[in-house]
């Protein structure tokens, strides 16, 4: 059974600038939630009850976030705010929280190191990366999770990318399994020399990973960027223990990037039956003024 995951969001979110400079970006509001706040609600649906946040410098706000808030809890009481206060208070609820610190941002693989005293070298987690946003109703973790649950594998997910966008990112080569959008990776490589690509298939922020991955990282010199790559990592494990990719099959935005963090409000916006018809009212007379 898989019951925790491992959220690394450690990174300085240079992207993002200057909004990022005193505010972690997964603190960044996708309508009214922030981002980390869906993928806290997103491992909770597939099971998890646990979850290590690996923070840094000026993330504290998360582990807030998901504690109790007294003071404004007996204030929405007094107010008669029933709705508000479930809402606040059950931000405590969803999971059992814990973090742990990185002390310098030196990679995603050394960010999941971090947790090696939290999970132990037998069990299984769940990762996902704090700017990876999928769809708030999507049941991929709970997908993955039963991947690795029936072959006893390291599970990835993969998303395909038109050719001229894989050098940026972890690329994996793959061949088919007798299931639909499952594949077995046999080769992955961090952001390839355009040209040199394996597949366009990607990698992105979610994985399923035994207990195992620590010693491969351990073992893994600075790569890409002079970062602990996890990429590097899975590279050594797949020579040794088959590892799955299930291709992503709902919508997926960088929130991380400008436009993907756009791209995600709107979208969840439009889907809001609080908010969609008033927004997409506006949004479509907007768009009429202003493309003449
Ligand atoms: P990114 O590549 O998005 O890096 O990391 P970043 O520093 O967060 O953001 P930019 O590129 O400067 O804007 C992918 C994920 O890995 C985590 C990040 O928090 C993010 O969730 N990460 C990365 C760490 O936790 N520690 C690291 O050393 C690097």
């Amino acid at each position: 059974m898989v019951r925790k995951a491992v959220l690394p969001v450690a990174g300085l979110g240079t992207r993002f600038l200057p909004a990022t400079k005193i505010i972690a970006k997964e603190m960044l509001p996708v309508v009214d939630k922030p981002a980390i706040q869906y993928i806290v609600e997103e491992v909770a649906r597939a099971g998890v009850e646990d979850v290590l946040l690996v923070t840094g410098m000026g993330k504290s706000s998360m582990e807030d976030h998901f504690d109790r808030r007294l003071d404004l809890e007996a204030a929405l009481a007094a107010k008669g705010k029933d709705e508000e206060l479930a809402l606040v208070r059950g931000l405590s609820e969803l999971v059992t929280m814990h973090a742990v610190r990185q002390h310098e941002p030196l990679g995603l693989g050394h960010a999941i190191l971090q947790a090696a005293g939290h999970v132990a070298e037998d069990e299984s987690f769940v990762c996902c990366l704090g700017d990876d946003f999928l769809h708030p109703e999507s049941d991929f973790v709970e997908r993955m999770v039963e991947a690795h649950e029936r072959t006893g594998r390291p599970v990835i997910a993969l998303m395909e990318v038109p050719d001229d966008q894989v050098h940026l990112y972890g690329a994996a080569a793959v061949e088919p399994t007798d299931r639909d959008g499952e594949f077995r990776v046999t080769h992955m490589v961090e952001k390839p020399d355009p040209g040199t690509q394996p597949s366009n298939l990607i990698m992105v922020g979610r994985y399923v990973l035994p207990g195992s991955v620590f010693g491969y990282i351990r073992d893994t010199p600075p790569g890409r960027g002079g970062e602990i790559q996890i990429t590097d990592a899975l590279q050594a494990m797949a020579a040794e223990e088959p590892i799955i990719g299930l291709k992503l099959d709902v919508d997926r935005y960088d929130t991380g990037d400008k436009l993907g963090y756009l791209q995600a409000t709107v979208q969840l916006a439009a889907m809001r039956d609080d908010l969609g018809p008033d927004f997409l009212a506006w949004l479509r007379g907007w768009l009429a003024e202003h493309d003449g």
